[in-house]
C-alpha cells in the first residue's frame, strides 16, 4: 500500500470501531479482516508507542509458558488478543479453541547485554498467528537496525548479531528468522496450523501483571476469556520448569514436549518417525527407549537406538541434538546453535533410566 493507500484503510478501521466496539488493542483496535496481513507490525496497533517498548495495547495480555521452545538463547515476550466479548474454549488437557480475528503474538529478543537488562534490547523478529475463517495463518516480522518497526517477510532472513554474553564476552552471531513454511513444519498438527504454547499444562503458573505474581489461568478467567472456567490453580496436570528444581522426570519430559514434541507425536511433522515425544506419550518404545531408528545411516552416528537407558553418549536423541549439521541436527528449523541445558538435561535423565541398556 502507498501512503494514501493506507490512510484509507486505517479510515475504514476508525469508522468500524467505532460502530461496533473496538476489538482489544489500541483505541482503533487490532484490525481484522481482509486488511491483514500488514506489511508493518506497527500497523496492528497491538503496541504502545514507542513499539520497540513492547507494551501491550489495552486488551492485549502477556503470558508466559513453562517450558520454552529453544531459539539461540534468544530471549522472548509473549501476547495474545482476542476480539471484544470473545472468550477461549478452555480444556484442561486438550488444546485450547480459538475465535475468529485472535492475534497470538511472539517478539524475540536479546539483551544487548546480557549482564544488565537495562542496557536495552535488540528485538530481533516478531511472529504472529492470526485466525480468520477458522483458519490461523502464520505471519513474521523482522525488525530494522533502528528499532522503530519491523517489516513483513515470507522467505525467512539471517540476521547478524554483535551482543555481550552473560560472562562479558562480546558474541558476534548470525541469527535465524524462520520463512512461513518453517513456521507451518512446527505449527501444523493434524494438517492445521495451531497455536502450540497457550493451553493448560503451559500455561498453569503464575505471571505479574503488575500487582504481584497471579496464576494465569486465573487471570484469565477472571477477564471472562476462558469459557467453562477453569478450577482452581494448581488441582490440574502442568509441566514442570526444565531450569527449575522440580523432579528429573517431569523436567525432561517437559522440554522434550516443547522442543520436540510438535512435530514428534502423531499428528506432526515427524510422525513417520514413530518417536513421539510429546508429554502425553507412556515411557516405552514410542518414547525412543531401545527404539531402533526409521532409516539408519549418518544422521544416527552409527548407533543402535533413539535411547539407551543409562547410556546418554550411546543414544541417537542426544547425538542429534549435539549436532550443528543441518542434516543431523534435532530439532530441526532455525536454530544455529546447541542448548547445552537442554542437552546435559537430558543426559541426566538418560543416565537416571533404568533398568540400564537395551536387549
Ligand atoms: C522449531 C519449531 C517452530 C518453528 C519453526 C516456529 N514455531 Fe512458533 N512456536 C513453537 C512452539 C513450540 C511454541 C510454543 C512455545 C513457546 O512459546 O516458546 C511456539 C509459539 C509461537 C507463538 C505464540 C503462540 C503459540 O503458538 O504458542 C507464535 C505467535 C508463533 N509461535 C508463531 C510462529 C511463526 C509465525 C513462525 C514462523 C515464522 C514460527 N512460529 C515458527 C514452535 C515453532
Ligand atoms: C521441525 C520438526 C522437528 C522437530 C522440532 C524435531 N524433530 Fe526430530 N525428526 C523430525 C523428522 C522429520 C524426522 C525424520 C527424519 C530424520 O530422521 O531426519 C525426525 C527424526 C528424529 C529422530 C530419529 C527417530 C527415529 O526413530 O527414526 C530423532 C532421534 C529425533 N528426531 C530427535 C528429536 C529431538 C530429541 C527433538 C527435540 C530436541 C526433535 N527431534 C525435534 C522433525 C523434527
Amino acid at each position: 500500500l502507498n501512503g494514501a493507500g493506507r490512510a484509507i484503510v486505517r479510515v475504514l478501521v476508525l469508522v468500524a470501531a467505532g460502530c461496533g466496539g473496538a476489538a482489544p488493542g489500541s483505541p482503533d483496535g487490532p484490525p481484522s479482516g481482509d486488511t491483514i496481513p500488514y506489511d508493518t507490525l506497527g500497523r496492528y496497533g497491538l503496541f504502545g508507542s514507542p513499539l520497540a517498548a513492547q507494551q501491550p495495547a489495552a486488551g492485549v495480555l502477556p503470558y508466559d509458558v513453562i517450558s520454552v521452545l529453544y531459539q539461540d538463547d534468544a530471549r522472548k515476550l509473549r501476547f495474545l488478543s482476542l476480539p471484544a466479548g470473545q472468550a477461549i474454549t478452555f480444556d484442561a488437557t486438550a488444546p485450547w479453541q480459538f475465535p475468529d480475528d485472535t492475534f497470538l503474538v511472539k517478539t524475540f529478543y536479546y539483551d544487548r547485554d546480557a549482564r544488565d537488562p537495562a542496557a536495552g534490547r535488540r528485538l530481533l523478529e516478531t511472529r504472529l498467528l492470526h485466525r480468520k475463517d477458522g483458519v490461523f495463518t502464520p505471519y513474521v516480522y523482522v525488525w530494522n537496525d533502528d528499532q522503530t518497526d519491523a517489516q513483513r517477510q515470507s522467505a525467512g532472513q539471517t540476521l547478524s548479531i554483535s551482543r555481550i554474553d552473560a560472562q562479558g564476552a562480546p558474541v558476534e552471531q548470525a541469527y535465524r528468522v524462520p520463512s512461513t513454511d518453517q513456521c507451518r513444519t512446527c505449527h501444523l498438527q493434524e494438517r492445521q496450523v495451531v497455536p502450540l504454547g497457550p493451553r493448560t499444562r503451559q500455561l498453569d503458573r503464575p505471571f505479574d501483571y503488575g500487582a504481584g505474581p497471579e496464576n494465569q489461568l486465573a487471570h484469565l478467567a477472571a477477564l471472562g476469556l476462558l469459557q467453562p472456567a477453569p478450577p482452581a490453580p494448581d488441582t490440574l496436570s502442568h509441566l514442570e520448569d526444565p531450569a527449575g528444581t522440580g523432579p528429573l522426570e517431569a523436567r525432561a519430559r517437559s522440554y522434550l514436549d516443547a522442543n520436540c514434541g510438535h512435530c514428534h507425536n502423531p499428528g506432526g511433522a515427524a510422525a513417520p518417525s514413530g518417536l513421539f515425544l510429546s508429554w502425553e506419550t507412556a515411557q516405552g518404545i514410542a518414547l525412543g527407549l531401545c527404539k531402533p531408528p526409521v532409516a539408519a545411516g549418518p544422521a544416527s552416528g552409527s548407533l543402535r537406538y533413539d535411547i539407551v537407558p543409562g547410556q546418554p553418549d550411546e543414544s541417537i536423541v542426544l547425538y542429534r541434538m549435539r549436532s550443528t549439521d543441518p542434516q543431523i541436527k534435532m530439532p530441526q528449523g532455525p536454530t544455529v546453535t546447541v542448548d547445552a541445558a537442554g542437552t546435559a538435561l537430558l543426559a541426566q535423565w538418560i543416565s537416571a533410566l533404568s533398568p540400564a541398556g537395551c536387549p
